[in-house]
């Protein structure tokens, strides 16, 4: 039986995670939630999957002293590798980020052709790849693995000369590969959007994987009546296990509130 009260617990590797809070903050409002930006592990996108499995084992135990009602690995790499055996370990609701993409991709596309950008450890995976063609066995699929996306996102270079360089970069391959749909595939990207964006074109969709694992969440809490039905009494709760101060400034400027991350 799924836990009725409790907070909604998340995990990424750094900031990334945060889209998905944002999702959360406007998609259901009256839940709580509990961060954890496991920065002293990042990046998770060069990690083998053993190493990475150990850390999310951490990061739930970690998680789970509070009460949760639900969990989400906000991270396509931890959920490239992770999932199904976190899911049998933990006697919790666990969810990921990638399931939901699929989903959503093979929803939208016209073309069949579908772009992956995402870490060279989920790019690795090949999850993506193959969820995509076990659905659709004659899609066509363009994995582009973006490894520094993430190191300009944490460095808060969203707008710099620099993130609309390696995206111009990392999207050439694109040119030729005429799809009609790009996967986020990196709750990183999303903080970057805007520049990926106008590096496409126009009729380019864009799914944004932090989004659709929220949805996703609501969902699952709607069909089991576990929506909160007014708001939380305390404060959401922010962990990082390095250094907090450009996560705190990324957060208050991302969300919409405070954040005053506490050391782990
Ligand atoms: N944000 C994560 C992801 O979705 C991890 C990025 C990293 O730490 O390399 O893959």
């Amino acid at each position: 039986m799924p836990k009725k009260k409790g907070a909604i617990g998340i995990f990424d590797s750094g900031v990334g995670g945060l889209t998905v809070v944002k999702a959360l903050e406007e998609q259901l409002p009256n839940e709580k939630f509990c961060y954890l930006a496991d920065s002293l592990n990042l990046p998770y996108g060069n990690k083998s999957a053993s190493d990475l499995e150990e850390i999310c084992i951490e990061n739930i135990n970690f998680l789970i002293q509070n009460p949760l009602k639900a969990l989400i690995i906000a991270c396509n790499t931890a959920s490239a590798h992770a999932y199904e055996s976190l899911k049998k370990r933990f006697n919790i609701p666990i969810f990921d980020v990638i399931t939901p993409s699929v989903d959503e991709a093979l929803k939208r596309t016209q073309t069949k052709k579908i772009a992956v950008l995402a870490t060279e450890s989920t790019i690795a995976s090949n999850l993506y790849e193959k969820l995509i063609l076990t659905r659709m066995p004659d899609a066509e699929v363009t994995s582009i693995a973006c490894p520094l996306l993430v190191s300009v996102v944490e460095e808060n270079m969203l707008t710099h000369q620099l993130s609309q360089m390696l995206i111009r970069q990392y999207l050439a391959p694109l040119e030729e590969a005429d799809v009609d749909v790009v996967i986020l595939g990196c709750t990183h990207y999303p903080l970057l959007e805007k520049t990926i964006k106008e590096e496409l074109p126009e009729h380019v969709e864009i799914i944004d994987s932090s989004k659709c694992s929220v949805l996703n969440l609501k969902e699952y809490l709607e069909k089991n009546a576990l929506l909160e039905k007014s708001k939380p009494g305390s404060d959401n709760l922010f962990f990082v296990s390095g250094s907090t101060d450009l996560f705190n400034k990324i957060g208050s400027s991302l969300l919409n509130q405070k954040v005053n991350s506490v050391k782990r």
